[in-house]
């Protein structure tokens, strides 16, 4: 009998983490979620819940020893975990770049880290890494966000070339926006005050972004495609999943001038709207 598969999901708790660990789960996979506000316990739908917290390396090492007790393998890592802040460049604060950072990219590389000796052990593996649309294209405001997300486009494409020979396969998401995310990971910047000079545009590009969310693809439907890519003989490297609008503007950004694609995102977003 096939031994059953087992996957890792950071940031399980909400949104797309979550919506993956159910697809996983749905298709027979032992799933170990991990999350902050997690504790340690099996839920209804079969998945186990350990506390993690990307940022604190003690954190990553007790949910790797649990998962590992829980099951011997780790046949996926998926890495979803991450937080957004908000705010102008010249209003977000060194700790608020760090703290982006720190749960986007570098929390993801410690669980790479983690997971990879057993899965050279076991000649095989499969990483799925979040990155995002904004991995691929900045936004206005959300310099912490693009720039966590561009960290891990450069990132991923390392880490393929480096374990390829050890049977792991790599897959970048790259959702455009979806419905589901947590409000208590979407935080604005503590300088993106009412004296800020950029106010009035940083609300209107607020309310974007909280419109295009609202508005945008179900979780379960990525969820399920993560799983197929996942399970595929050779995975894809790149999964985007968006509408159409989203597509296009990669696809806009990689072929037309800057000047071009920077003034179709200021009107977009209404970056330009001066305060009153
Ligand atoms: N939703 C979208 O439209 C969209 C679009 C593009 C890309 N993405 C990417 O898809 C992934 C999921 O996003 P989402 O918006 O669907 O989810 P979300 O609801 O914002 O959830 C984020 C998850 O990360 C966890 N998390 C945050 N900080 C953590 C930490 N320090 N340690 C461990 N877990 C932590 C949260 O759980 P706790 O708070 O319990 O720790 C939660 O489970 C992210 O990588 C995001 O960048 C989302």
């Amino acid at each position: 009998m096939q031994e059953k598969k087992t996957v890792w999901i950071t940031g399980a708790s909400s949104g797309l983490g979550l919506a993956t660990a159910k697809a996983f789960a749905g298709v027979g996979w032992t799933v170990i979620g991990g999350a902050r506000s997690f504790t340690n316990e099996t839920a209804e739908d079969g998945i186990h819940h350990l506390p993690l917290d990307v940022t604190i390396p003690e954190s990553c090492a007790a949910f790797v020893d649990e998962a590992l007790a829980i099951s011997p393998r780790v046949d996926a890592l998926v890495c979803a975990a991450a937080v957004l802040v908000l705010g102008a460049c010249e209003n977000t604060a060194p700790e608020e770049y760090r703290r982006v950072m720190e749960t986007n990219f570098v929390g993801t590389t410690r669980l790479v880290q983690a997971a990879l000796p057993q899965m050279r052990k076991q000649q095989s593996g499969r990483i799925v890494l979040f990155s995002s649309i904004n991995g691929l294209l900045g936004i206005p405001f959300q310099s912490a966000y693009t720039a966590s997300k561009h960290a891990m486009e450069g990132y991923a494409e390392c880490l393929a070339m480096e374990t390829r020979r050890f049977g792991v396969q790599v897959c970048l998401v790259e959702p455009g926006d979806h419905r589901g995310g947590s409000d208590h990971t979407r935080l604005h910047a503590s300088g993106e005050d009412d004296a800020s000079a950029y106010r009035a545009a940083y609300e209107c590009t607020c309310a974007a972004i909280h419109r295009d969310e609202s508005g945008g693809l179900l979780p379960e439907k990525l969820g399920q495609k993560v799983v197929r890519n996942t399970m595929r003989r050779h995975m894809r490297f790149r999964l985007r999943v968006a509408k159409f609008d989203q597509h296009l503007a990669v696809w806009l950004h990689r072929f037309l001038p800057n000047w071009v694609n920077s003034l179709i995102l200021r009107k977009y977003y209404g970056t330009d709207t001066p305060n009153h």
